[in-house]
């Protein structure tokens, strides 16, 4: 199974910068053809999206979004929903990200709607979680999976574990830690592909995919080359454990 690494551009970049990010990655990817082992994904600002479409479908990297209305179709100014996103070739949405939850008060209830949504609209949710709420937001996925009616096997689900201390700090979690987190959303969720996120770089990368099924990169997928570094290393050690 690939491993799948995406980058969370976050509220950076200008359509300017992103257009150039995307240059540097055909040049800095050539010899690597089209990226599929690792899987990869990019989620950049939301406006920048169909720009940069052709070009990152081009070198075989998926289209993600950073976050989804809990909202149908309707009056929600300035709301984006999983239906806006149809036809535009949006693979990924994360949901829950700590940010998200910390400077826009999100809440469990939320975060599982948005789930709930992304699945309706055929887009694959990223469930961001850390550890001293992953139990009940997990509970809370379960019940509004359940509401909805929608029947989603654990291996459709994809978990990232972010622990809040080690997101931008530069200082990634523990592998220890990061594995006993695994082992424990495991239990509850036996076939979830399980990212781990905070403070990834090329120097780590290849240590938390040993132990999980692919990462979120913040700061170090702003530049291309050291997110295209980080692919390559993240081959390099999909190649050695194959
Ligand atoms: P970071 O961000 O890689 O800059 O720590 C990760 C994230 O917020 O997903």
């Amino acid at each position: 199974m690939p491993k799948l690494i995406i980058a969370n551009w976050k509220s950076n970049h200008t359509l300017e910068s992103a257009q150039e990010w995307v240059e540097q990655m055909v040049d800095l990817l050539q010899e690597e053809q089209v990226v599929s082992n690792p899987e990869v994904a990019v989620a950049p600002p939301l406006p920048f999206l169909l720009s940069l479409r052709e070009q990152l479908e081009g070198l075989g990297i998926k289209l993600a979004t950073q976050d989804i209305s809990t909202f149908e179709a309707g009056s929600y100014t300035g709301e984006v929903g999983a239906h806006n996103l149809l036809g535009l070739g949006v693979q990924y949405v994360l949901v829950g990200h700590s940010e998200r939850r910390q400077l826009f008060g999100e809440t469990h209830q939320e975060v599982a709607l948005k789930a709930v949504k992304a699945v309706q609209a055929g887009i694959k949710p990223v469930i961001c979680v850390d550890k001293p709420y992953f139990a009940d937001q997990l509970e809370q996925l379960r019940q509004e999976f359940v509401e909805a009616g929608l029947e989603v096997a654990s291996s459709d689900l994809l978990i990232a574990y972010e622990p809040i201390e080690a997101i931008g700090s530069g200082q990634g979690a523990a592998l220890e830690q990061v594995r006993a987190l695994m082992q424990e959303i495991s239990t509850k969720l036996s076939k979830a592909k399980i990212l781990y996120g905070g403070s990834v770089t090329a120097a780590n990368v290849a240590e938390y995919l040993a132990v999980c099924d692919g990462v979120l990169v913040g700061g170090a997928s702003l530049q291309a080359a050291s997110f295209a570094e980080i692919i390559k290393q993240a081959a390099q050690e999909q190649s050695q454990s194959e």
